[in-house]
Order: structure tokens, then sequence, then C-alpha cells
């Protein structure tokens, strides 16, 4: 398994290699080092190129990789090695977890550790839009400020006492239903699979998509990205929400169809929406939603705090390392792989 053959890498032939596509943080960093030979890509904010992940996988164990890296078919088979893929997120749409899979690859993400810090900014996204917080920032900041208040002056819309709709009642989307009651507000939320172990504890109804769409005053989705998932929210969907209903997406852009999404916005559809995540990060910077003023958008930071990102890379580390010792990942993706190759204890 750990080859003794000219390896670029050198040194220490005993340990597994991994290759982590983003320098991350030093606690995670040394996780992997008291275990393996590790190489970093250079880059703190560009991803690596697809083409060096291709030639790195050749010869590593291991590797950690981000939500930014497509890991597919071809990235899969070059690593002839290749044990474990540890995604540093909770999504894994970026991986062909099939082909994985079929290779006796153990595929890890890391869930849990991001759902309160996603809410909180879920949370934000839907105060800022419905409260019009940046759209009055930029009026100050501008010079646009002359008249000293008036009772026209950038009218939003009330959260207290108003009607939620979530749309995927997983943990992210329980932890943002749990911070609607200090808003005072009604729940519904709609998921493939109805939650009634939660909705007493939540205060949440289910109802079918369609009612949540058209029942409620702020829309939050919450669901990961599958094909079915996938343009979930379009025209139908848009058309069937209040004229002064807000859409909140902090999952994956593809599962709202942002061509009609703009579509909505400018014929006053709905009232607003406020986007964490887009159908092509970094959005272009040529975009017609950037013009509009009812939207509000961030570049895929719900989960940006200190304490999580940290977090996160601790535990995609500890799962890449317990998979290279030969125990059962605590996040494990894809757990048919256990019958394809069993660990053995190292
Ligand atoms: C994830 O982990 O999937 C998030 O999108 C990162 O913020």
């Amino acid at each position: 398994m750990y080859k003794m053959i000219h390896c670029s890498w050198g040194i220490n032939l005993s340990k597994p290699r991994v290759y982590v596509t983003r320098q991350l943080f030093d606690e995670a960093l040394e996780i992997l080092r008291r275990y393996a030979e590790v190489e970093v890509f250079e880059g703190v904010d560009d991803p690596a190129p697809y083409e060096l992940i291709l030639s790195k996988v050749e010869e590593v164990d291991g590797l950690l990789c981000l939500l930014t890296d497509k890991i597919d078919r071809e990235i899969i088979k070059t690593g002839r090695e290749l044990r474990v893929i540890s995604n540093c997120a909770v999504g894994f749409n970026n991986i062909d977890v099939e082909a994985a899979t079929k290779r006796g690859i153990y595929v890890t993400n890391t869930p849990g550790i991001l759902t309160e810090t996603v809410a909180d900014c879920a949370w934000a996204l839907l105060l800022a839009v419905a409260r019009r917080i940046p759209e009055a920032d930029r009026h100050v900041r501008s010079g646009g400020w002359v008249h000293a208040w008036g009772p026209r002056m950038f009218l939003g819309s009330d959260i207290h006492g108003k009607t939620l709709g979530i749309v995927g009642l997983g943990r992210i989307g329980a932890a943002v239903a749990r911070r609607a009651r200090g808003f005072d507000m009604d729940v519904l939320y709609y998921d493939v699979k109805r939650r009634e172990d939660l909705e007493s504890e939540l205060g949440a109804s289910f109802k079918p998509l369609d009612a949540v769409l058209s029942e409620t005053d702020f829309v939050t989705v919450h669901a990961p990205l599958t094909k079915a998932t996938h343009h979930l929210i379009g025209r139908r969907e848009l058309s069937m929400m209040k004229r002064t209903a807000y859409l909140i997406n902090t999952s994956r852009g593809p599962v709202i169809d942002e061509h009609e999404l703009y579509t909505a916005l400018k014929e006053g559809i709905i009232a607003g929406a406020a986007l964490d995540v887009f159908e092509r990060e970094p959005i272009d910077p040529n975009d017609p939603l950037l013009q509009l003023d009812n939207v509000v958008l961030t570049p895929h930071i719900s989960s940006a705090s200190v304490e999580t990102r940290t977090r996160m890379a601790v535990v995609a580390a500890n799962n890449l390392v317990s998979v290279l010792r030969g125990k059962e990942p605590p996040n494990l993706v894809n757990p048919e792989v256990k019958e394809i190759r069993p660990l053995r204890s190292q």
C-alpha cells in the first residue's frame, strides 16, 4: 500500500500520503501530519486546479478536498491507491460518490458542525432582506441620506408574528425553525420525509411543498442538491408564493432556478430574495441579479465563522485519518463501501 517508489514526496515512505487541496487550519493539518506525509496546495483563496488534483491523486492514499473541487470519475479512477476522500463540507454533491464506492473508496463529510452557524446566517439573510439592511447601508454610504427621517423611508416587512416556510427539515432546517420561536412565528415545513418526531418540539406543521410556498411569508431552503432537488423551486413554484413573500437560500444554488428567480424578483412576483449560494459560483459580475435592490447576495459564507470552519477542518482531518488507520470514520457518506473494501485496523 505504501509503495517504496521514487516518490516525489521523498522522506518517510512508511507513512501514507495525503493531499489537501487548500491551505486549511493548522489544527487540522497537525492531525494529518501526525499520521501521514501531507502535501497542501498553496492556494488560500483559489481552488486547486483540476489538472493538479488529477496528478496529485495518482500517488496518494487520502484526499482532503473542499466543495469547490470536482472529484469526478476521472480523478477517482486515477487515484489507484486512494482509500479515502474527505470532504470538508456537509454537502458532497461535488464528489461522484457512486464511482468512489465502486472502487472501494471511503467518502466522508462534516455534518452537524455547521448546523447552528448556517442557521444563524439564514436568519441574518432573512432579516437583512426583509428590513432592507444592505440597501439602507448602501444608501447611507453613498451620501443618499439627505432627509433626516421619513415615514415611508426604507419600508420593509415585519418578521415577528409572520409564517416561516422551511423546505427541508434536516439538521439545519430544524435549527432555523428553533430560532423562529423567538420571533413568535408559525412554522410550516416540507420535506420528502415527514418529521413527526420534531413537530411538537419545533412547533412546526408538515404541509405539501405547494402549501408551504403559498401559505408562508418567508421560504427558506435547506435541501441537499440531488437530481430530485435540481430546480425544485422554478417558475411554477415562485408563482405560487405570496407577492409579499421572501425566498432565502443557504443550501445549494441549483435547487432554485436562478433565471426564473430573477424574473420573479424583477416582475414583483415575490418581494425579495436572499442568496448565499448560486447556480455558478462565483456569480458572474454581469449577472442581472446584481442589478436588483430586492435581493441580498453573499458569497457562500453561511458556515464562515472562525469556530465552525476550524471545527469542520478538524473533523475532515479526523475522518480521513480514521480510514487510513482502518477505523470506521465518524461521518461516512457511503457505508456500502465497507462491503467492497472492509477496514482493517492498522
Ligand atoms: C457545506 O458544508 O456544504 C456548506 O455549504 C459550506 O458552507
